[in-house]
């Protein structure tokens, strides 16, 4: 069955998405904010736009906003955050395009070779390993523009194993009180709920997560990331932003030429 073809408030299953997520995640929306801004690119032009481990779109149709030119290719592997984010993009602006995409297989970028003059993910590249998330930070450089611009908002680990037991600590106090003000759900509750209302759909088997989650909830470590942007050639490597174990690091593939 095709999931778009169930009679869903896809809208409304999106906010409750959104809730959840702007829960779990500090200054979740701030943080696109500022991955569109960062870079400084002109709103009006034509841009190319990648979101790696885009969920049902958030960030996506965050950036189709932010940039009324821009054409964003939005990737993931769930079918069903897929779905959602496809029944919204119909109704909405019809720039962001939605493709089922492991990202550890190197075939889908190879088509992608120097597309993007910006490649964005939010809290989705703590799902892979060291070994893939480095792997996957080389993708990206090739599948910039030269002169583009990677920005990651996720989860990023303190090297220290006491600062990484505070860091958890405060966060874990900051998603509860976020959680008691709201009613929104927590994760498996969403996704209880979405099983509920797609009745005798095994959302679990469809979207096979176990065969994807090979990370660790509080991110590699920042020096990690830095280290491993910095080896494949990227310039301006920084954290841009950081409250405590939640960062954006960017990073720019230079230019070339003389
Ligand atoms: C917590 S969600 C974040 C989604 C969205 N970026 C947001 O901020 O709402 C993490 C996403 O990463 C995706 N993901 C994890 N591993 C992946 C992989 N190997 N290939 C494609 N997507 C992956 C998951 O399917 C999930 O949708």
């Amino acid at each position: 069955m095709d999931l778009t073809d169930l009679n869903l408030d896809w809208q409304g299953w999106f906010a409750r998405w959104e809730a959840m997520q702007n829960c779990y995640v500090p200054r979740r929306i701030e943080r696109f904010d500022l991955m569109l801004k960062l870079p400084g690119l002109p709103r009006e032009a034509e841009l190319r736009i990648l979101d790696v481990g885009c969920g049902p779109g958030s960030l996506s149709f965050f950036a189709s906003r932010h940039f009324p030119n821009a054409r964003i290719l939005a990737v993931d592997f769930d079918p069903v955050l897929l779905a959602m984010g496809q029944q919204i993009a119909e109704k909405s602006c019809g720039r962001v395009e939605f493709e089922r995409v492991d990202i550890r297989e190197p075939r889908w970028w190879q088509s992608y070779d120097s597309q993007f003059d910006l490649v964005v993910s939010a809290t989705a590249l703590h799902w892979l390993s060291a070994e893939h998330l480095a792997q996957t930070f080389r993708r990206i450089f090739e599948v910039l523009k030269p002169g583009g611009w990677f920005f990651n908002s996720d989860h990023v680990a303190s090297g220290d194993p006491r600062t990484q037991s505070s860091y958890r600590e405060m966060l874990e106090k900051r998603r509860q009180t976020a959680f008691s003000s709201t009613r929104a759900d927590d994760w498996n509750g969403f996704w209880e709920s979405l099983g509920h209302a797609v009745g005798r759909l095994d959302l679990a088997k469809l979207r096979n997560v176990n065969h994807f989650w090979e990370g660790t909830d509080d991110g590699q470590p920042k020096e990690f990331h830095l280290a491993a942007l910095r080896q494949c050639g990227f310039e301006q490597v920084e954290t841009y932003w950081q409250d405590l174990g939640e960062a954006i690091i960017g990073a720019r593939k230079a230019r070339g030429g003389p």
